[in-house]
């Protein structure tokens, strides 16, 4: 039997998710939106695309939550995108209201699923689907470091025009302005970037890493960023069904770890089967520590607004 992943939304994010877990014949595919029509007139449109691509998963949209019943993972990209000079907290009294009636039904139809989360302000909408779904903290993640952290590999690469594939890094903390990029964590083949470029250098791709979202918002004019985070959900949901224990920097519910209680930080987790299956701390110096701690701080202001 095919794994079957419920996407909440069929926009932008959600549609380019379910092209890319497709197409890697990762599982059934179900796409469910509030709009009629447009989930059933992508996911036929996606399903017709099998002869070409070569996959034979399912593809279907609905409106009908019924028909995401016992998914395995379902993601939740339901919500509005920014808009040009906004920032993700600007989203949060819409996306909240969207996120929550989102979670009460794929609760009810899927009750042992794992939940992925990428609608924004991020950080707060994981929190709002683990207080409405009651589920452990193991099957509630949120899409943040994984995109972020493809960002600055991204502009690493360019920087030093070596192959992307070689080039890994690590973001942590919120997926905003305060987010913690670590260069002492981030290297091109085991090489650290700290010996491959100047302070400089790496200072200004940090900066454009946190404006990374807003960098793409403000080009596209009407919408937010779509390829990479569809990409950053598949390596998630991959990772997951496949059981196979990436380590990938995800938004986790933290109790203690990094000296935080009760609120979701990007931290990197051990993705597998059972979700989140292990949380991994690592050392920060410092100036990281100062920087992590800022980020939660705003997380948990965000969250006080609720
Ligand atoms: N239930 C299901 N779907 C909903 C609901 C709801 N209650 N409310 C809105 N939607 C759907 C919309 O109909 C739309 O098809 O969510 C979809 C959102 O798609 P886009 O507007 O294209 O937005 P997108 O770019 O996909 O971004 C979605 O992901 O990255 C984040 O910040 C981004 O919060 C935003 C989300």
């Amino acid at each position: 039997m095919h794994n079957k992943i419920t996407i909440v939304g069929a926009g932008h994010v959600g549609a380019t998710a379910a092209q890319l877990a497709a197409y890697r014949e990762i599982g059934d595919i179900v796409l469910v939106d509030i709009a009629e029509g447009i989930p059933q007139g992508k996911g036929l449109d996606l399903q017709e695309s099998g002869p070409l691509e070569y996959f034979d998963c399912s593809l279907i949209g609905t409106n009908n939550y019924e028909d995401t019943a016992n998914s395995d993972v379902v993601v939740i990209t339901a919500g509005v995108p920014r808009k040009p000079g906004m920032s993700r907290e600007d989203l949060l009294n819409t996306n909240v209201k969207i996120v929550k009636s989102v979670t009460e039904e794929v609760v009810k139809y899927s009750p042992e699923s794992i939940i992925i989360v990428v609608s924004n302000p991020l950080d707060a909408m994981v929190y709002v689907t683990k207080k409405v779904s009651g589920f452990p903290k193991n099957r509630v993640m949120g899409m943040a470091g994984v995109l972020d952290s493809a960002r600055f590999r991204a502009f690493i690469a360019m920087e030093l025009n070596v192959s992307m594939e070689d080039t890994q890094a690590m973001v942590l903390g919120t997926h905003g302005d305060l987010m913690v990029p670590l260069p002492r964590y981030s290297t091109v083949s085991g090489i650290s970037v700290t010996e491959l470029l100047s302070k400089e250098k790496i200072d200004s791709i940090i900066e454009r890493t946190r404006k990374g979202g807003g960098e793409i918002v403000s080009l596209l004019k009407a919408g937010s960023a779509y390829y990479a985070p569809g990409s950053a959900i598949v390596q998630m949901v991959e990772s997951i069904l496949r059981d196979k224990k990436r380590i990938l920097p995800c938004a986790a519910y933290l109790e203690g770890e990094y000296g935080i209680t009760g609120i979701f930080m990007g931290v990197p987790v051990k993705l597998g089967r059972k979700g989140v299956e292990e949380i991994i701390e690592i050392a920060l110096t410092d100036e990281e520590k100062t920087a992590f701690m800022k980020s939660a701080d705003a997380v948990k202001n965000t969250i006080k607004n609720l």
